[in-house]
Order: structure tokens, then sequence, then C-alpha cells
């Protein structure tokens, strides 16, 4: 059986998913704070707080708990430059609390939910794993923080870990069940789409003059669908005895903001209006992965690897929300 932390969230959901499609048993652990509890459409939901170590632990007695998939964090980069105390409490301090109780109870391993947002402003594209981490927001500090802690852990308590690095998460399960529902809404994708419902007048294109060849950011989109495929391959790698490891996912191919307002416009058939606005702070003019060592390694690949396929399966799904 598989804990599937933050399990109502947008990624975590479809990992759940897929683990049951793939024979897995899964008990979701989610406080529901940003989650959905109807996504947990698979496995048994438990309310709970990561902040709350005797709650833990009343799971893992449940539950016979073969490993862990860690997804419960919160992800607002600007919220966590306001408010850095919110975001190392629960992201890194509920993350230790896990982990004490995973040890305790000689549950070994764990995929966690990492980010390129460890890597900082690039110095060489595509950022590979080795690049250097010099993350510039509290929100990115604090996933490499549980990076670190999971290094040190594994050498001390054998303990053994997947850091899954992601890139840009979009687009939504094509079978339609599950797609992304952010309160509020920060990303990209959705909020061209609302602009595409009317739910929204127009989405702001944030900074034009960028030295990109349209100068607008670079973003390396990759569907949550293959994500949640790399999730269950970190698992199979793990439970093969693979040592711990660090891997980027996404599709190696970074598309403009411009570019994904024109693909939206394409898909949805809708006059999308744009608005050009200054530049968000703290956004990397590109941020583009190499994916080779997942690739590799753990012998995955991206299907829906075009930016159409994204933007069509979170049409689908936003058209429902
Ligand atoms: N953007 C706009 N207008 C908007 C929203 C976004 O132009 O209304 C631009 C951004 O400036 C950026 C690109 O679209 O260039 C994508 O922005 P998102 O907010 O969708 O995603 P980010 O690239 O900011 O994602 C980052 C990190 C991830 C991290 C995530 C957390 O790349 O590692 O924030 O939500 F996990």
């Amino acid at each position: 059986m598989i804990l599937v932390t933050g399990g109502a969230g947008y990624i975590g959901s479809h990992v759940n998913k897929q683990l049951h499609k793939k024979g897995y048993k899964t008990v979701v652990l989610d406080n529901l704070s940003y989650g959905h509890g109807d996504f947990v459409k698979w496995g048994t939901l438990e309310r709970v707080d990561l902040s709350d170590i005797d709650e833990i632990k009343r799971i893992f007695k449940k539950y016979p708990l073969e490993a862990v998939m860690h997804f419960a964090a919160f992800t607002y980069v600007g919220e966590s430059v306001e408010n850095p105390q919110k975001y190392y409490l629960n992201n890194l301090k509920n993350t230790l609390n896990l982990l004490a109780v995973m040890l305790e109870f000689e549950v070994k391993k764990m995929v966690f939910s990492s980010s390129c947002a460890t890597y900082g402003n690039p110095v060489e594209i595509p950022i590979t794993e080795d690049h250097p981490q010099n993350p510039i927001n509290p929100y990115g500090r604090g996933k490499l923080m549980v990076e670190e802690v999971l290094k040190d852990y594994s050498a001390a308590y054998d303990l053994r870990y997947a850091s899954l690095r992601y890139f840009n998460a979009a687009g939504a399960d094509p079978g339609g069940e599950l797609g992304e529902n952010h309160q509020p809404e920060t990303h990209l994708i959705p909020l061209i789409l609302d602009a595409a419902q009317g739910r929204r007048e127009d989405v702001k294109i944030f900074g034009t003059d960028y030295s990109t060849p349209d100068g607008t950011c670079i973003r390396d989109y990759i569907h949550v669908t293959d994500l949640a495929d790399a999730h269950l391959k970190a698992l199979d790698y793990l439970e093969n005895g693979g040592k711990s490891e660090v891997f980027n996912l996404g599709n190696d191919n970074g598309f403009s903001v411009r570019e994904v307002i024109e693909t939206a416009r394409r898909i949805t058939k809708k006059n999308i209006k744009a608005v050009e606005v200054d530049r968000r702070a703290g956004d990397p003019p590109v941020l583009v992965g190499s994916s080779t060592k997942a690739r590799e390694i753990l012998n995955w690949k991206p299907r829906f690897d075009d930016l159409d396929e994204i933007v069509r399966t979170a049409w689908q799904w936003h058209q429902k929300i």
C-alpha cells in the first residue's frame, strides 16, 4: 500500500489515479486546505495535517505501507516571499514530521515532489540535474532543503528516495476525471483558458522585453499524466533496489508565453485577449530542462509531449469546472 500525501491536489491526484490503474492500493493523506476531496476517487482519503505527528503515526499503524509519495506542500512562489514561515513550516517542518514517522515504522522509500525552482536563475540551458542549485525564493529553498535532508537521511538511515524536479506541470487527465483547479489561480494555462471562457476579461503577459525570440518568457511544459507515469517508474525503480537519485521531469522543449496563448486560441477557437504588462518579479527568462537521466534510468518517455495535447486536455477539463 502506498501513502500519497497531497493526493487531493493537482499532481498528487493524477498520480493516485495511475497507481490504481497499475494495481496499487493507496491511502491519500490530505488536509484539504487546497486539495479537493472529490479528486480522491481511488483509495482511502484520510483528512490529516502533517503538523500533527500523532495523526501521522495513527495512519502508519492503521495501514501496511510500503512507500510514500510526498506531494503535500504549498506552491505559490509569490506568497512564499511574503510569508516564508508558512512555507518553511508546511513544506520543510511537516516533511521532517513525516520522515520521522517513516523511520519509526521502517517505511524507507520516498518519492519526493521537488521542483525546477531549486535551480534559481539558470546559468546554462538545458538545465541538467548537476546544474548549480541557487533558489531565489523561499518556496524553492524549502524544496532544496528537503532534498538535502533526504540525502543525509539516505546516508545515515538507509532510506531510499527519488526526488523529482518538475518543470511546468500542465494539462489534465485525458480521461476527463481530474485537472487543474487552484484557488487562487496563478498559472498561465488555466488563466488563458479562463479568458477563453469569458471568466476573465483577458490574460496578462508578464514582460515582453526578455532576451528571448519574441520577448516573453520560455517554459518547459510537461503534461501532468506524464509526470504521473514518471512517479510510477520512480517507485518501481526504488522497489527494485535503485539507489537514491534526483531526476528532472520536463519535455526538453520550451514555449514562450505568446506561443502558449496562440496555441490556446487555435485549440479553443476563442478570441483570447492578451494584455502586455510589466515583468513579474522573480521570473527567469528561460527554464528548459534536460530529462535525459529520467529517460535513461527510469525508462520514462512523455506521451503527451506536444503543447497542443497539453492545452487540449486542459481545455477539455476547464470547460467542466
Ligand atoms: N505568466 C504570464 N501571465 C500570467 C501568468 C503567468 O505571463 O498571468 C507567465 C510567467 O511570467 C511565466 C510563465 O507564464 O513566464 C509561466 O508562469 P506560471 O506561473 O504558470 O509558472 P512558473 O513558471 O512561474 O512556475 C514556477 C516554477 C515551478 C514552480 C511553480 C509553482 O517554474 O517550478 O512556479 O507554482 F513549481
